[in-house]
């Protein structure tokens, strides 16, 4: 068993037992403070956990271009991206309702769309916990079913991204840039 599965299956039982003690209106103090006291440190580990689990999407990225250089591996990242995908409702409790858009780099860019309809949020975590996990039943049928599975697993990300992320805003060049004077700053001059 590899190390990555170890590490992702142990931090989503971890991540995943202090979720339910929020989702049990809690009489553990300890974990309800977390939230309501350390929002900031929810927010860095889902963050993290976001961050994990894109690196573990290389070889399914891969996979959906072609067919998979190695099956095994491809299984156990998708088990680790199921099992800490399921983890994901668990982190996004109301004190964490932080984005501020007014901020050029926020501590969160969870939009509060997320708590007005957290019902769909929850469901689009869901489906892409099951996507990794057919992902990872998908090679036992071979290629083809694997690019399938591998479209659909990152297609689940994108969809609740597209709905409950801040947008992408690219930098845009003003009139200002364009009439920068280059020449000033260049050696020589
Ligand atoms: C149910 C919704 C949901 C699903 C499903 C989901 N994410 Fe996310 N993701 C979020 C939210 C919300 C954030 C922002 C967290 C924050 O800033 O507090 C995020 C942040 C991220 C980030 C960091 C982005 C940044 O610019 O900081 C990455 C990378 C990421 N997700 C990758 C993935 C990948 C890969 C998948 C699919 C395997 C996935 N996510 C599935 C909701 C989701």
């Amino acid at each position: 068993m590899s190390k990555v599965l170890l590490t992702g299956v142990t931090l989503a039982a971890m991540l995943g037992m202090a979720g339910n003690s929020y989702a049990q209106e809690s009489t553990d103090s300890v974990q309800a403070s977390t939230a309501t006291s350390h929002p900031e440190e929810v927010i860095a580990a889902r963050q993290a956990l976001m961050f994990e689990i894109e690196r573990l999407m290389v070889p399914v990225d891969s996979a959906t271009l072609g067919p998979p250089a190695d099956f095994e591996v491809l299984n156990s990242a998708a088990l680790s991206i199921s099992a800490m995908l399921s983890a994901v409702p668990h982190l996004f409790p109301p004190p964490t309702n932080l984005y501020d858009p007014a901020v050029e780099i926020p501590a969160t860019i969870a939009l509060p769309a997320i708590w007005s309809d957290f019902e769909t949020f929850s469901a689009m975590a869901d489906a892409s916990t099951t996507a990794a996990a057919s992902l990872s039943q998908a090679s036992a049928s071979g290629a083809q079913a694997v690019q399938a599975a591998s479209l659909s697993l990152r297609a689940t990300c994108d969809a609740c991204h597209s709905l409950f992320l801040r947008p992408y805003v690219p930098a845009t060049v003003n009139s200002e840039d364009l009439e920068f004077d280059f020449d000033s700053v260049l050696p020589g001059n």
